[in-house]
């Protein structure tokens, strides 16, 4: 049985969502392993939008067992205000169909007052964070003084470990110059929803040993992309996990031979919000037209997301980080209209040609692509449903992309609407 994990190739907003719920219909159970509500899915059905941030983006489909890993981490006065906005619009949301993990980290104020104060210390080199408080509870975790959800089933310990963390916490808030946080409050805080949290819990590893055994389907749910990755991405300015295939397993409580299909959400041309190197940025009419056409705006915080020409020397280097049997090459509609289009093909930096993207945040900086120039199509793509509605060139800018990642396009991605897809190869199936 062939599970499958999706992964973003570039710096997020890849499609995930969409390409997830589509594929959800395949499998069984759908899996987030990573990130928290930084993210924000969107997927379109029959012309209504879902908002995803926490909840798996197969929640939406009847049947599934959505399930939230333990390498999330959870803010749970987000995740209820998440389960109620979909339930107002007809969403069943019930312990029987989403499970969080007893072993996720929860996300507490103190966090998010933290990533902002850290935000502002920053000054010029701020890394543009969702301001959701992700950076500080995995820096919590790691530091082991984490609040995780199984600590709601036991207040007296909840309440020790919380004055410990905001004994430790306040200090450095109070040296930024910002108000302290109250252990009272965040402790009245979390009992007020402890026995709503609480009634999804549950022993994730063993839930999906036990689909795993009875042969049942599991797509993992990335989040975030492959250059927003902590360690593989373009470090600092990165979110803080790993956003890579490998994390699937980490992050839910499965072996690595539980992911035989690596499928990494690849967008046509690429953007990235928040700040950070971008070798391929087109800060100029073409990033504006991208940006208009692909309505490039953060589902999260609303912010404009910078828009450049495709960098298949960042996709080939994902590709073989993650392992990646194929791709879903997604917005493809937003190129239409363009005379020529430009692939980055490999990168100079002072005198040499490199066809990898250094470590080095100053490397980073300083490449400069090389830019191979394909002729464009002028007729729409929009919706297209079949490989043989696609215009020639169009066709053949598909195909190069193939040849320079060293990867094939498993799925097509033509709109936002979730049956605007063209399947070229089922990820489920060996
Ligand atoms: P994610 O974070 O990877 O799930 O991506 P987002 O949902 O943040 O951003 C992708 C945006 O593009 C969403 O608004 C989708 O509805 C939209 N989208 C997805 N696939 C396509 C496509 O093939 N064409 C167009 N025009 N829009 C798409
Ligand atoms: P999805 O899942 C795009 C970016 C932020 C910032 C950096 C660190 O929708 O693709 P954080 O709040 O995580 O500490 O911010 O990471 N970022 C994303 N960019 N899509 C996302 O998620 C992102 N999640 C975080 O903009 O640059
Ligand atoms: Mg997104």
């Amino acid at each position: 049985m062939s599970n499958v994990a999706v992964i973003g190739s570039q710096w997020g907003d890849e499609g995930k969502g969409k390409i997830v719920d589509w594929l959800s219909s395949r499998a069984d159970v759908v899996v987030r392993f990573q990130g928290g509500h930084n993210a924000g899915h969107t997927l379109v059905i029959d012309g209504v939008e879902y908002k995803l941030n926490l909840l798996p983006s197969g929640i939406v489909r009847q049947g599934k067992l959505s399930i939230i890993g333990n390498g999330v981490v959870v803010n749970p006065w987000c995740l209820l205000k998440e389960i109620e906005t979909l339930k107002e619009k007809g969403v069943r949301i019930k312990p029987e169909n989403l499970m969080l993990a007893e072993n996720a980290n929860l996300i507490l104020p103190v966090h998010q007052a933290l990533d902002q104060a850290m935000e502002i210390t920053r000054g010029q080199n701020k890394i543009g964070t969702t301001n959701r408080g992700i950076g500080p509870c995995y820096e919590d975790k790691v530091a082991r003084r984490g609040i995780r959800v199984c600590d709601l089933y036991h207040p007296e310990l909840l309440k020790e470990k919380l004055t410990k963390m905001m004994f430790h916490h306040n200090i450095l808030l109070k040296g930024m110059g910002v108000d302290p946080v109250d252990v009272e409050a965040t402790y009245d805080k979390l009992m007020e929803i402890s026995a709503d949290i609480l009634s999804y819990t549950g022993v994730v590893w063993k839930v999906l040993d036990e689909a795993r055994s009875e042969n049942k389907k599991i797509l993992f749910e990335g989040a975030q992309g492959t250059m927003l990755d902590i360690d593989h991405g373009t470090y600092p300015y990165v979110t803080s996990s790993n956003t890579v295939s490998s994390q699937a397993a980490a992050g839910s409580g499965v072996g690595p031979d539980a992911v035989k299909f690596v499928l990494g959400i690849t967008k046509a041309y690429t953007t990235r919000v928040g700040t950070g190197p971008f070798p391929t940025e087109q800060d100029n009419e073409v990033g504006q037209r991208l940006g208009e056409r692909g309505k490039e705006f953060g589902t999260n915080t609303g912010r404009k997301r910078r828009c450049g020409w495709f960098d298949a020397v960042m996709v080939r280097q994902a590709a073989k980080i993650n392992g990646m049997s194929g791709i879903a090459l997604t917005k493809l509609d937003v190129l239409d209209g363009l005379d020529e289009i430009k692939i980055c093909v490999g990168y100079k930096l002072g005198d040499k040609e490199i066809n990898h993207c250094p470590s080095s945040q100053i490397e980073q900086a300083e490449v400069e692509p090389i830019y191979e120039t394909v002729e464009g199509w002028s007729e729409s793509t929009y919706g297209a449903r079949s490989w043989a509605e696609l215009p020639a060139q169009a066709v053949k800018y598909v195909r190069r992309i193939e040849e320079l990642i060293n990867t094939p396009v498993t799925l097509l991605s033509t709109s936002p609407e979730r049956d605007d897809t063209i399947l070229m190869h089922d990820p489920f199936v060996d």
